[in-house]
């Protein structure tokens, strides 16, 4: 298994900056706002939920405050202890166990939780294909048979878009590296180094839409593949300028085109319900 030191180092460092990700503006809202419709219409009423690669709980506090018992694992220590104190600072602490723990080897046995999480990404931190398999493989295990399992990866084509959208204006200009990019999906170490300092992003796959799914689709039923931003993917500059009418309206077109598979295949996180 690769040594995940450098991506929990990372997440040690970014802190309190993860559990605020997902209120940062609108497009950050879309994400989480399309992500709990998904679990509220796909989780069962009550139970026992993991969630892997949970940052600094944002859904474990959701989820706990709905009434489960959510257990948090993460890779990065320091979102670990963020989420503990998260879940008491909102009257939760009952309800949320946390663990530092890889997603490729979950310290569970089988079919302890009644649905799992993995969301906003962890999987696309695992770099290597055969350890994304397992992976999954992991997720499916843990789960009970016939439970959801909500995973959200971000999205290879709408990258592409926004570094287009760049092309000539930026220095280092990332054109350069979208031959490399589009033929792997692998915003490896190099390119991070090359290209990625500034946007202080960490090396990841992205995905194209087919491949998510049949990655999945080796362990699990997959149900729905959704886009958690869809064509918003691509207006993630001067947000302050929308009124309450543009944003509604773009939380209609959007609820509306979510599922289709180009949309999907657009967007910047794409989210899969599965069932084991
Ligand atoms: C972008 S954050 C997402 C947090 C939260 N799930 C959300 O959606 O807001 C990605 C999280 O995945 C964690 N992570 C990365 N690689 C991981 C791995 N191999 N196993 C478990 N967690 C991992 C990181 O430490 C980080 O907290």
């Amino acid at each position: 298994m690769t040594d995940p030191s450098e991506i929990a180092e990372f997440y040690d460092d970014y802190g309190e900056q993860e559990w605020e990700r997902l209120d940062r503006d609108f497009h950050h809202r879309l994400e989480f706002e399309v992500t709990t419709d998904y679990l509220t219409d796909h989780l069962p009423e009550t139970g026992h939920i993991l969630d892997v690669g949970g940052g600094g709980g944002r859904y474990a506090v959701w989820l706990a405050e709905r009434g489960y018992d959510v257990t948090l694992v993460d890779v990065s220590e320091r979102q670990v202890e963020i989420a503990s104190e998260k879940a008491a600072e909102h009257g939760v602490a009952d309800h949320v166990e946390t663990q530092q723990g890889d997603v490729r080897s979950l310290a569970f046995d089988d079919a302890q939780f009644d649905a799992t999480l993995c969301l906003g990404g962890a999987l696309s931190h695992v770099l290597d294909a055969d350890e994304r398999e397992t992976a999954v493989t992991e997720l499916r295990r843990v789960t009970h048979s016939n439970s959801p399992v909500f995973v959200s990866v971000m999205g290879l084509l709408a990258s592409v878009t926004r570094m287009l959208r760049h092309a000539g204006k930026t220095e280092p200009d990332e054109t350069e590296l979208l031959p490399d990019l589009v033929a792997t999906g692998d915003y490896d170490r190099e390119l991070v180094e090359r290209y990625g300092q500034e946007l202080s992003v960490q090396p990841m796959h992205l995905f194209r839409a087919d491949e998510f799914e049949t990655l999945l689709a080796g362990e699990l039923t997959v149900e729905t593949l959704a886009a958690l931003e869809g064509p918003f993917s691509q207006r993630r500059d001067r947000q302050d300028a929308l009124t309450a009418t543009h944003r509604s309206a773009i939380r209609e077109t959007l609820a509306t085109l979510r599922e289709d598979r180009s949309v999907v295949d657009h967007s910047a996180h794409m989210l899969a319900v599965c069932r084991t």
